[in-house]
């Protein structure tokens, strides 16, 4: 579903405020993400790094986690603050995937600038999704 364009200035107003919250010690790359369900709502999350590195966890999989976890698992749209508009990895474009292929990916810099959108179908092509296990 197209987001409004109040939807999408919210969204990435609010995955840079998120990015605040990063704890990032060690990499010094802090993330944020905001993601809008289809309801309506927005769940933030935001990098939480390990002295056991491979034990940390971005900020997509968080936000998507406290959503998902809040029973909301669809979702129009996610908003991914970094210092570049980086793109998110492999892992949480799986995690995405799970929840829907349409979802649109903004990938906006520290100064909330659109680098990059996509959405997550064009993220993760062929996929591997729970069709891939009926
Ligand atoms: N990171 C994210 O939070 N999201 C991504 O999609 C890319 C990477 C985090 C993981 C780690 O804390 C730091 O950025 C550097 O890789």
């Amino acid at each position: 579903m197209e987001i409004s364009d109040e939807q999408r200035a919210d969204l990435i107003e609010r995955a840079l405020q998120a990015r605040q919250s990063a704890y990032a010690p060690y990499s010094a790359y802090a993330v944020g993400a905001a993601l809008l369900t289809s309801s309506g709502r927005v769940f933030t999350g935001a990098n939480v790094e390990n002295a056991a590195y491979p034990v940390s966890i971005c900020a997509e999989r968080v936000a998507v986690f406290k959503a998902v976890t809040e029973a909301e698992r669809r979702f129009s749209a996610i908003a991914i603050a970094t210092d570049n508009g980086g793109s998110p990895c492999g892992s949480c474009r799986q995690v995405l995937s799970e929840f829907g292929l349409e979802t649109q990916v903004l990938m906006v810099d520290k100064n909330g600038t659109v680098v990059r959108r996509m959405s997550v179908g064009e993220l993760l092509p062929a996929a591997f999704r729970p069709s891939d296990l009926a």
